[in-house]
């Protein structure tokens, strides 16, 4: 399990207050192998966050957003936020045109489609 993925249950046992929560909006996650899947986030998630429902999610290459390992190639921009300036810092450094960072872009409503170059596995994880 990725540490978004610890994260995520752990506040899931904790439990949040019903005001806390937010609409979800729904994006499209088309992983490596070509296969879409429509995921559910909550507004200001990143890209990374919403993909820990994926059995592959996202991977990621830093703990401080300053890699580029996380680019993905944008088919639907629709629902994704503006790239804040450090973001556009990075996508002038690291990333190709079209990608974002998915540990930076947040969701601001329905609609986005990414396509994900680089997924979390198991065996990725054991550094095979
Ligand atoms: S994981 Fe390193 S920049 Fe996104």
């Amino acid at each position: 399990m990725t540490p978004w993925g610890i994260r995520n249950r752990i506040k899931s046992a904790l439990g949040r207050p019903k005001a806390e929560r937010t609409a979800g909006y729904t994006l499209t996650l088309v992983l490596p192998d070509g296969s879409a899947h429509e995921v559910q986030a909550e507004e200001r998630y990143t890209l990374v966050m919403a993909s820990q429902s994926l059995e592959t999610p996202i991977a990621t290459g830093c703990p401080d957003g300053h890699c580029g390992n996380c680019a993905v190639d944008v088919l639907d921009e629709r629902g994704l936020a503006a790239p804040t300036d450090a973001e556009a810092k990075l996508l002038r450094e690291k990333a190709k045109p079209g990608q974002r960072l998915a540990c930076h872009a947040r969701i601001s409503g329905s609609g986005a489609r990414v396509r994900i170059h680089s997924v979390w596995s198991m065996e990725s994880s054991r550094g095979a």
